[in-house]
């Protein structure tokens, strides 16, 4: 065959495989609100950097008339190409090709791009719009899936995995996103459960509908299995890109740094009437974090799920960081199950990848109750202590008011190898609040004095004068300085560069066991 030939019978092969599912297939999809797989690749990735892989892939299965159901690439485009001009993998599943359902090969493609991330240290991102195992395969198709989840642990802690759910995600394919390290949701469109509302009603009898039981917001506010909920696939896509700019390529690398136009001697006098003097007050800690950061910006993250703790990122001097911040204007900022287990998660995440972490601390201590209680705040609150303990990069935290209990040794304490530990004048560092305590240690007291309530007030005075201060915990050097608020910014950047070459490690061993 002439060379032309070649290449003309090259060109139509491509052609057939860049067309999909077809035309109307197309149509449906931009009906129902949605891009497809190679629209959304172009969107997320730096413009023409896209390089396409596997792009010829078919299924080989012959049941059910699947023989003459072969499109090239078979329903998952894959490939890589670069993100602020670094190398990302990227796997896109294609709902017009056979519902994006997923085969063998389908499988294999998506595990090719896992391994190549792997070797070459570079992160993966999963833009899901699929219609689960393919049904024709069988348990070919489970077996695919248990390929992948085996690559998501492997690549934990890694490489970063994101994963974004642009359309159906059911049944046990919904394991490998929940194996990732960020989950984003469309709104509307995106939807993930394990079994769904038709066979909810027939085992539970409860009715649900779709967007409800597994929708963006479901899974934001309510199970919290997502961190992010965007309104359309364009603003999805941006999102994950504006992530990206604060992840390292891999685990052996530090975060980018980028050129800081920020003052990093700023002040902010504001901050030293944030918080207010009444400790039962509440404030909302991202006026602070906002304050301190670079441009004023914070990138939060998890947003809309146990607000009691806000986590995210935002850069010190041009250099990323992780913030865990309890809420005062939520819950007064309490420790609860959720609290727990979403700092602890974040914790870990920027330990795995050498994101230094930034704790802001006004937390009255652990949730009461009987519903915490029993739904197992003391293996939940483990959880982040764990993390923190372990947690070998940078770590600084500033006490902006209450720091009682065991509240105040969890969050990124001296005592668990936090590096550089300031207060507020304001903060009160005790076992608990002055009121608790004189009810506590003075009732007989009080109850026997002629006026119980001057004698009540008198002890509590006595107590705040005593504890609730900053200055007890700093004369023992937990606390290594009592800053002004307005200097905060000044005091972080100073500490983050003091502990830029810091080098900490755990005992060796095949791995621990965080109380699951
Ligand atoms: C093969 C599938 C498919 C599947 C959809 N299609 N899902 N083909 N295997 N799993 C095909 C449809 O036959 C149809 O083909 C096309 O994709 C589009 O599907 P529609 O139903 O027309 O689209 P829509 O109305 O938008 O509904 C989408 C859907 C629905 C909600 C995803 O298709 C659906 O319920 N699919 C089955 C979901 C499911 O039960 N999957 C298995 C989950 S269990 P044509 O040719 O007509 O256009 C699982 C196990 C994983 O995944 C275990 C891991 C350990």
């Amino acid at each position: 065959m002439e060379s032309s030939e070649l290449l003309a019978k090259l060109q139509q092969k491509h052609l057939h495989a860049l067309a999909g599912g077809g035309e109307d297939k197309i149509r449906k999809q931009h009906e129902s609100g949605k891009l497809t797989a190679r629209e959304r690749i172009n969107k997320l990735l730096d413009p023409d950097t896209f390089v396409e892989v596997d792009r010829f892939k078919t299924h080989r299965c012959s049941d059910f008339d699947m023989a003459d159901q072969k499109i090239p690439g078979d329903g998952v485009v894959t490939g890589y190409g670069m993100i602020h001009g670094r190398q990302t993998f990227v796997f896109a599943q294609d709902f017009t090709v056979l519902g994006g359902s997923l085969s063998l090969a389908h499988a294999e493609k998506i595990c090719k791009i896992m391994k190549a991330a792997m070797k070459t240290g570079s992160p993966v991102i999963g833009l899901c719009d699929s219609g689960g195992a393919r049904i024709q395969e069988g348990v070919m198709s489970l077996a695919g899936y248990g390929d992948i989840f085996l690559l998501n642990v492997m690549a934990s802690g890694v490489v970063p995995q994101i994963t974004a759910i642009m359309g159906p995600s059911a049944g046990g394919a919904v394991y490998s996103p929940a194996l990732t390290d960020w989950v984003f949701m469309v709104e509307k469109t995106g939807h993930m459960f394990i079994t769904g509302p038709e066979v909810i009603k027939a085992v539970t009898r409860e009715v649900v509908s779709k967007e409800e039981l597994g929708g963006a917001m479901a899974h934001n506010a309510k199970s919290g299995v997502a961190h992010f909920s965007a309104p359309d696939d364009s603003a999805c896509l941006e999102m994950i890109r504006e992530l990206m700019s604060f992840l390292p390529q891999n685990n052996m690398e530090d975060p980018p740094r980028s050129a800081a136009k920020d003052d990093p001697m700023r002040r902010d006098e504001s901050l030293r009437d944030v918080v207010p003097s009444d400790p039962n007050k509440p404030y909302d800690i991202r006026q602070i974090v906002q304050s301190n950061m670079d441009d004023l910006y914070f990138f939060e993250v998890h947003q809309h799920w146990a607000k009691n703790i806000v986590i995210g990122f935002g850069r010190l001097d041009g250099m990323p960081v992780g913030v865990v911040a309890n809420q005062p204007n939520i819950m007064a900022g309490c420790l609860d199950i959720d609290a727990s287990i979403k700092g602890a998660r974040f914790v870990r995440f920027c330990d795995a990848f050498n994101i230094p972490l930034i704790v802001y601390e006004d937390v009255p201590g652990f949730l009461p109750g009987i519903h915490q209680e029993h739904g197992g705040i003391i293996k939940h609150g483990a959880k982040l202590i764990y993390a923190f303990c372990e947690a070998t990069v940078p770590r600084i935290t500033i006490i902006t008011r209450k720091a009682y209990g065991g509240a105040y040794i969890v969050m990124n304490s001296k005592h668990i190898r936090g590096d550089i530990n300031l207060a507020w004048p304001g903060a009160e560092i005790a076992v608990m609040g002055a009121d608790g305590a004189v009810n506590i240690i003075a009732r007989k007291n009080i109850e026997a004095s002629p006026d119980p309530e001057e004698e009540r007030q008198r002890r509590i005075e006595d107590y705040r004068e005593k504890f609730s201060n900053p200055y007890l915990a700093a004369e023992l050097g937990y606390i290594d300085d009592v800053i002004d608020p307005a200097e905060t910014r000044m005091h972080l950047i100073q500490s983050l560069k003091m502990l830029r070459t810091k080098r900490d490690i755990n005992p060796p061993k095949k791995h621990g066991n965080i109380p699951l």
